[in-house]
């Protein structure tokens, strides 16, 4: 699947499959300007962590056409533009590839600091169509590096979605699967429900099946009883963030799986783009962790299910701590203990 994000030259736009809707509706989200970036990144019309970096790549591009449409011989576009690209970096915090992909844009922009903002225009579409591709082909990496550490027969367990939905399409934790399978290993998966955005009932389930892999959905409590039976061989994970000594965030949830697979010996995995790692952060204590709306939690669709007045947690992510973490699958290849150390050679 890579169709979910397309820019559409005709109207000159980027159209998002709505991932709120899924499974049961495929609806298309339509971005003409910085407020529609920012709303689909906000409630999560789009998710995952590489796939709101290409989202905010195109972003980028439709702020400038934005300032060029309002104002286009006002002196100050510069720091109209400017406001507009801090928006877009900062409508969710946890992922730092939404920062990333602002900064791939802005050194774009700084290295022509002449530049007038139809030619912005012209070298942001294009270097927003790069990310995008790159993106894919950085996927079908991870699928490779990851493949081998798959059993024929294995039933690998995942938290959320970080498959093609996620990313630009193949997927982060779901690449080794799907390289495994395209092997041809037979391997099956359970997916945590992962409340309360049901990503893994209803994105990885959606992808999986509509692809031909085995998929059975699992509550996300059922992770102890699965594991003691010998049900799960591997848990593969995405995450939003990498800190530099390996401590590793991703949803809500992922944490706990982490600590069960260390009590069964199952091998516990994070695959992640090299773009997910950010070495300015130290260690996970230092990453901010969204909160989201309460709704999320006190309701299920339209239904309410906690009583009036009584307050929720809605924290939507949590940090693995890297002596939890098996190995880091990248495009790169697969980090493994101390991640200190191999991080800091992967960044020299
Ligand atoms: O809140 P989301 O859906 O954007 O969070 C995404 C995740 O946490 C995914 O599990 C993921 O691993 C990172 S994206 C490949």
């Amino acid at each position: 699947m890579t169709d979910h994000i397309q820019y559409s030259p005709e109207h000159d736009a980027l159209i998002l499959l709505d991932q709120r809707y899924l499974p049961t509706r495929e609806e298309w989200f339509v971005c003409k300007n910085v407020k529609d970036v920012c709303e689909a990144l906000v409630v999560m019309v789009v998710r995952g962590a590489p796939a709101i970096g290409v989202t905010a790549a195109y972003g980028c591009y439709l702020a400038a056409r934005e300032v060029q449409h309002a104002a286009p011989a006002v002196d100050s576009w510069r720091e109209t533009l400017s406001a507009k690209l801090e928006e877009i970096a900062t409508a969710r915090p946890t992922a730092v590839n939404l920062r990333w992909a602002v900064k791939l844009m802005r050194g774009v922009w700084e290295r022509r600091p002449d530049i007038d903002l139809e030619g912005l225009c012209k070298i942001w579409l294009e270097k927003a169509k790069q990310v995008h591709a790159e993106d894919l082909a950085t996927c079908r990496a991870i699928g490779a590096s990851g493949a081998g550490l798959i059993a024929d027969g294995d039933t690998v367990l995942t938290h959320c979605n970080a498959g093609a939905l996620a990313t630009a399409g193949y997927g982060t934790a779901l690449a080794p699967i799907r390289a495994a399978v395209e092997q041809g290993k037979h391997v099956s998966v359970i997916a945590d429900e992962t409340r309360p955005f049901l990503q893994g009932a209803r994105l990885t389930a959606y992808e999986l099946h509509r692809d031909g892999i085995p998929v059975k959905v699992a509550c996300d409590n059922a992770c102890a009883l699965l594991m003691q039976r010998g049900l799960v061989q591997k848990v593969i994970v995405g995450a939003d963030r990498i800190a530099a000594n390996g401590d590793a965030a991703n949803k809500i949830g992922t944490f706990g799986v982490a600590i069960l697979a260390h009590e069964f010996g199952v091998p516990f995995y994070v695959a992640a783009p090299v773009s997910t790692i950010d070495p300015e952060t130290a260690d996970g204590s230092l990453i901010p962790i969204e909160e989201r709306p309460a709704r999320e939690v006190t309701h299920v669709g339209t239904t309410q299910i906690t009583p009036d007045g009584v307050d929720v947690f809605n924290f939507a992510f949590d940090v693995t701590p890297a002596r939890l973490i098996s190995g880091i699958i990248t495009e790169k290849g697969v980090l493994t203990a101390p991640y200190t150390e191999a991080i800091a050679k992967l960044f020299k």
